[in-house]
């Protein structure tokens, strides 16, 4: 009767086994089969009452087949730990001869994109590019620009002052004198760069900006020459048709002089903060180089005039990529850089 028992237990426990597919359900099966309180130990608490031929037959049985289950036990867990193994080497894999990712790639500023089309643009009509420094002397901020000392245009260009009376430049056209001054005429040249204004800061204002300043000095340059140059601009900046007006504006460098307004891209012309509520956006102040201008760096105005404009360079990239605070150029703020 015995018999029958253990051979039924073990063919159980082989079943179970086989279908087994955790450590913990093997391990089950090893506490139901052999466990001190399992069915082996109860099949064993027979064996006293068992004839004594007959219990050195069953005893051997019973440690065959407890042997048996345990090495297959055994061999089972053995395979399921190696196929856990294996799937955790899989998950954990890491190649080591990967080259590291390193830094992210970055994009040019929206404003030095803007500078570099237009400057690309100048250098194909044959203007040079030049540079000057941004602490500028007084003279060529504003006396060679026929602004002298006692001019109330020194007040609308407020700026930081640096103790040995040289100052931050408050626009890019001391770059004017310095040219013509250095490669005299017939010149074409435009100097983009960094400008300062002791300015109250809002969306539209900043005490930091980009301009960009054009000259043409020639023989017999008109306001049409002029004209040619800044719509050939503007249509290549904004690729699209912009309604532009031309009034007469002040600037002492210049005569006549007049200020280029460009239909304000952000709201169309119904008004919004950038455009102050107007509708229009100052974009390039111009005129024909004023012949004191010319006198001061040593060219005759009998012999040459010219034309010369400033360019927004800040307010372009407002218009172009639709941005209504220029705060958000020196933020520095990734989220708005990344876009560009
Ligand atoms: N420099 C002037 C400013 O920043 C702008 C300007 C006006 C530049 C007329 C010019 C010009 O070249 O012709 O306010």
């Amino acid at each position: 009767m015995l018999d029958g028992l253990i051979s039924q237990l073990y063919a159980n426990a082989l079943d179970q086994l086989a279908s087994a597919e955790t450590l913990d359900q093997v391990e089950a099966v090893r506490v139901e089969a052999l466990g001190r309180k399992g069915k082996l130990a109860e099949i064993s608490k027979e064996f006293g009452k068992l004839a004594p031929e007959e219990r050195a037959r069953i005893g051997k049985l019973l440690n065959t087949v407890k042997a048996e289950l345990e090495s297959k036990i055994e061999t089972r867990k053995a395979s399921l730990e190696a196929a856990a193994l294996d799937a955790r080497l899989d998950a954990e894999w890491v190649d080591l001869t990967t080259p590291a990712p390193g830094p992210r790639p970055g994009s040019l500023h929206p404003v030095t994109q803007v500078q570099q089309e237009v400057e690309d643009l100048f250098v194909s009509m044959g203007f040079t590019v030049l540079d000057g420094p941004e602490v500028e002397t007084e003279y060529y901020n504003f006396d060679a620009l026929n602004i002298p000392a006692d001019h109330p245009a020194r007040d609308m260009q407020d700026t930081f002052w640096l103790e040995d009376r040289r100052l931050l430049r408050t626009h890019t056209s001391p770059v004017q004198v310095r040219g013509l001054e250095k490669l005299g005429p017939p010149l074409k040249m435009i100097a983009p760069g960094r400008v300062f204004r002791n300015e109250e800061v809002d969306p539209s204002h900043e005490h930091t900006f980009y301009q960009l300043e054009g000259m043409m000095v020639d023989h017999d340059v008109s306001v049409a020459h002029m004209i040619y140059f800044m719509k050939t601009l503007l249509s290549a900046i904004f690729h699209r048709e912009v309604t532009v007006r031309l009034r007469p504006g002040f600037f002492p460098f210049v005569e006549p002089g007049f200020e280029l307004d460009i239909r304000c891209l952000i709201c169309n012309g119904e008004g919004c903060p950038v455009c102050k509520q107007s509708g229009w956006v100052e974009l390039m102040p111009c005129g024909l180089v004023h012949p004191a201008v010319l006198r001061y760096c040593g060219a005759d105005p009998e012999v040459w005039n010219g034309f010369a404009f400033g360019l927004g360079l800040t307010r372009l990239a407002m218009m172009r990529y639709g941005i209504d605070d220029i705060r958000l150029f020196s933020s520095g703020d990734l989220r708005f850089l990344t876009q560009f």
